[in-house]
C-alpha cells in the first residue's frame, strides 16, 4: 500500500506523559493533538504548569528520567520518534530539531568555550571550515545584539550572565539549520530590544529557509507578531487550535476567551497571569472536562465526560462540550 506523506513537519497524536514523584503520579500532558505544518509557526500559549515545555521536551526526547510516555504518537518528519533508538534521536536533535530550552544552563557543555559550542553546530550543519565558522559565529553572535562577540566566543558558559548564556544557546540552535525550531521561553530574559532582535532573526530564518518553528511563550502579542497559528493548552490538553487571526478574534473555548481577556489587548506584551481559579490538582485530575471547575459555562455533561477535540471549520479545533451542544454563550 502507498504511504500517503503528511505535509505536517510535526504531528502529535493523543500523547499522554506522567512524572511519578514520591507525592504520587502526575499528570502533565492528558492526551494532546497538535500540528506544526512545514515552514509553518505555531505558538503554543497557557497557564504556567500547564505542560508547554514537558510537551517540547517528549518531541525531541529529552524528558526527565522521572517521566514516562504512557501513550500516544509523535510523527517528525513522516517518521515516528518514539520508534527512534537513542542514537537516532540524538542525529534528529543535532540535524534536524533545535530546542531553545526554558533553562540555558542546561543546554550548554559547561567544559566547552561557548565559542567551540557554536562553530562545531555550524560545521556540522553548513560543512563550513573552522575559520569560516569562527567568522560566522561571531556574526551571528552579533546580530543577537552581544558585543565584542569573538571576546565571548573564548569565554565558558558559567562566565556568562543568564541573559548571555540564553543568547548564545540560541546562536547554537539556529546555527544548527534545522528543520524544526521548538523554542521554550526564547526571549523570556531578555530586554525588549534584544528581544525585537532576536524574533527578527528567528523570522528571517523562517523566511530563507522554510523553518518550522514551535513556539511557547506566555506573551500573546509575540504569538500575534510571529505565528500563524496557536494552540492553546490547559492542563495538559491542547483545548483550542487554529489560525492566531481566527482564534484571536474570535476565541471560542472559555479559558481562550478567557487567556484572551488577561492579555488585554492583542498586540501588546502581556503575560498570562490571572484567570480566577487554579488548574486541577494534576494527581487527581477529575473525570469532566479539566477546566470545568473554573468555566463559568459549565453545564452537568462537562464534569462528567472529557470534551474531545471538535473540528470547527477546516482549520479551527476546540475541546468543549458547549460548541458540540452548540449552546450559545457569551462571556
Ligand atoms: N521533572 C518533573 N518532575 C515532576 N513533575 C514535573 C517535572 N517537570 C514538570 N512537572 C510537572 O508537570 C506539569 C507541567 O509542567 P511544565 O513544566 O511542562 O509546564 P509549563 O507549561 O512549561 O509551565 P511554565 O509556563 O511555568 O514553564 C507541572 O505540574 C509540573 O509541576
Ligand atoms: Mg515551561
Amino acid at each position: 500500500m502507498v504511504k500517503i506523506l503528511s505535509n505536517n513537519i510535526l504531528s502529535v497524536e493523543d500523547l499522554h506523559v506522567v512524572f511519578k514523584t514520591y507525592l504520587g503520579t502526575v499528570h502533565a500532558l492528558n492526551g494532546v493533538y497538535l500540528e506544526v505544518g512545514r515552514g509553518e509557526a505555531v505558538g503554543l500559549v497557557g497557564e504556567t504548569g500547564c505542560g508547554k515545555s514537558t510537551l517540547g521536551l517528549s518531541i525531541v526526547r529529552l524528558l526527565d528520567e522521572s517521566a514516562e510516555i504512557v501513550r500516544g504518537k509523535i510523527f517528525f518528519n513522516n517518521e515516528s520518534i518514539l520508534e527512534k533508538s537513542t542514537d537516532e534521536m540524538r542525529e534528529i536533535r543535532m540535524k534536524y530539531i533545535s530546542l531553545i530550552f526554558q533553562d540555558p544552563t542546561a543546554a550548554l557543555n559547561p567544559v566547552y568555550r561557548v565559542g567551540d559550542q557554536i562553530v562545531e553546530a555550524l560545521q556540522m550543519s553548513k560543512g563550513l571550515k573552522k575559520v569560516e565558522a569562527i567568522e560566522e559565529s561571531a556574526k551571528i553572535l552579533s546580530m543577537l545584539g552581544i558585543p565584542e562577540s569573538k571576546k565571548v566566543m573564548e569565554q565558558y558558559p558559567h562566565e556568562l550572565s543568564g541573559g548571555m548564556r540564553q543568547r548564545v544557546m540560541i546562536a547554537i540552535a539556529l546555527s544548527k539549520n534545522p528543520l524544526l525550531l521548538i523554542a521554550d521561553e526564547p526571549t523570556s530574559n531578555l530586554d525588549v530590544t534584544i528581544q525585537a532582535q532576536i524574533l527578527e532573526l528567528i523570522s528571517e530564518l523562517r523566511r530563507n529557509t522554510r523553518m518550522s518553528l514551535l513556539l511557547i511563550t506566555h506573551d500573546m502579542g509575540i504569538v500575534a507578531q510571529v505565528c500563524e497559528k496557536v494552540a492553546v493548552m490547559y492542563a495538559g490538553q491542547v483545548i483550542e487550535f487554529g489560525p492566531v487571526r481566527a482564534v484571536f478574534k474570535n476565541p471560542i473555548h472559555p479559558y481562550t476567551r478567557g487567556l484572551l481577556k488577561v492579555a488585554n489587548l492583542i498586540g501588546e506584551k502581556s503575560r498570562l497571569e490571572s484567570i480566577q481559579g487554579t488548574i486541577p490538582d494534576l494527581r487527581h485530575l477529575p473525570p469532566g472536562c479539566l477546566f470545568s471547575s473554573r468555566c463559568p459555562h459549565s453545564f452537568s455533561k462537562c464534569v462528567q465526560i472529557r470534551p474531545y477535540s471538535i473540528l470547527v471549520d477546516n482549520h479551527r479545533s476546540v475541546a468543549c462540550w458547549l460548541v458540540e451542544d452548540k449552546v450559545r454563550y457569551c462571556l
